[in-house]
Order: C-alpha cells, then structure tokens, then sequence
C-alpha cells in the first residue's frame, strides 16, 4: 500500500461521498462551486502537460476501432484538454464537452475555436442531453459522484446517450474502476467489449470500451 498516495484519497472519496448525502441539486450546486474554485488557476491537473496524463490519453485512444466517428461527446472535460486531442485525431466530428465548472468550460473554448466543437455547463447526475452519440467519453469524473445511488444514476444516464452500436470510453483509476464502473458491467444495454488495465504507471487506471446494443 502506498500510504502517501492512498490517504489523501480516502480522504476525498469521503468528502465528496458525504456531498452525496445532499439532494442531487444541492450536491450540484456545491460541486459548481468546488470546481470553479479548484479551476481558479489555469490546468489545475495538469492535463496538457503531465507525462502520466498524456500517457492515458494515448492509450485510451489506441483502444478505439477505427470508425466514422460523427458525434463525440466527453463529459467532465475539465478545459478541454482532451477534447483538443480528439478534434485533432476526428476533425470530420462534431465533438461536445460538458463540465459542472463554468470557469473551467470558459478555458475549453478558448482551447478549441473549431466550428465543430462547442461546450455545455451540465451536471452529469441530472443532465440529459436529448441527443446521442457514436463515441462518448467519460475520464476521471465518477468519483466525484459519491454515494452508489449517484453512481448508478449517472451510469444509467451514460448508457443512454449512445446510438445502437455506439461506445463508450471509460477511465478511471485501477482498481477502483471496478467499483465505478459496476453499474455498466451490469447495464443490459451495453455490453463491456475491451478493458486494458495499465498497471505499470504509478497510478494504475483502467480504459473500458462498452458498445450499446446494435
Ligand atoms: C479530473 S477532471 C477530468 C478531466 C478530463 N476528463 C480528463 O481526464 O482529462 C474532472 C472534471 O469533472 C468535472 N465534474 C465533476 N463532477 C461533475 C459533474 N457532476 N458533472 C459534470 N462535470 C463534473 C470537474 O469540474 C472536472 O473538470
């Protein structure tokens, strides 16, 4: 057990477990302002810089088949980091990102002026975007959830968004992920079709690809 790493984190997951406890629009309005504050200096994670994060970018992007892709959505995309990858890598696709953080959402659209990308200040818990996609993307973002009720409805909400045959990408720290993403290993309506589990960095993570029924 690496303890230096392993307290702060139950420390988190306890903080924003007992957010949870809060009706869904009270944890929402304090997650708005947690994470306009946590984004009150530029790249607080360090997305575009940190070789461990564009390590798991390129990993998470070497496991999709090659398709043509034409409606992208990454949901908790922060500044838009990644985004910015994924309009490089399918310039063809329209490409949306949402974020609980207007300020951090302000920083996306300064990062990616393409006419196909635009951003949406949502909450994943509520937000249903009444539209579907062929690619969706969710990357370090459940854990903010909380409690599995929360887990289960966003899970829920994710599996719902994809076209019939569509994907969907998730990545979160291994092996937690196993916890985060039970709700989908369990969700009849897609159906887990690859998972790499990178055991070699010093923060292990897993990339899972579920494809919606055709
Ligand atoms: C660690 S960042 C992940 C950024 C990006 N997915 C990546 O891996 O490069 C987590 C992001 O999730 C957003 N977030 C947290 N809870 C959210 C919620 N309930 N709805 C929407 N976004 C949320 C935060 O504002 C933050 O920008």
């Amino acid at each position: 057990m690496n303890v230096v790493r392993e307290i702060p984190e139950v420390m988190h997951r306890a903080l924003f477990r007992t957010l949870s406890l809060l009706t869904p629009q009270k944890q929402g309005a304090i997650l708005r302002g947690y994470f306009d504050w946590w984004h009150r200096k530029p790249d607080p994670w360090a997305l575009g810089t940190d070789g461990y994060e564009l390590h798991k970018y390129k990993t998470t992007l070497g496991l999709l088949p090659a398709r043509p892709y034409k409606r992208i959505l990454e949901v908790g995309c922060s500044e838009g980091v990644f985004t910015r990858e994924l309009a490089a890598v399918y310039p063809q696709a329209e490409i949306t990102g949402i974020d609980i953080s207007q300020r951090a959402l302000e920083r996306a659209r300064a990062r990616n002026t393409a006419a196909k990308v635009e951003f949406l200040h949502a909450n994943i818990v509520t937000h249903r975007p009444g539209r579907h996609f062929d690619l969706v993307f969710c990357a370090e973002t459940l854990y903010y959830l909380g409690r599995p009720d929360r887990l289960r409805q966003a899970s829920a909400g994710l599996g719902e968004l994809l076209v019939p045959g569509g994907l969907l990408v998730m990545v979160h720290p291994w092996p937690e992920a196993a916890r985060l993403h039970r709700y989908l290993d369990a969700d009849p309506a897609v159906v887990k079709i690859d998972e790499v589990v990178d055991t070699t960095a010093h923060r292990p993570f897993s990339v899972s690809l579920y494809q919606a029924h055709q």
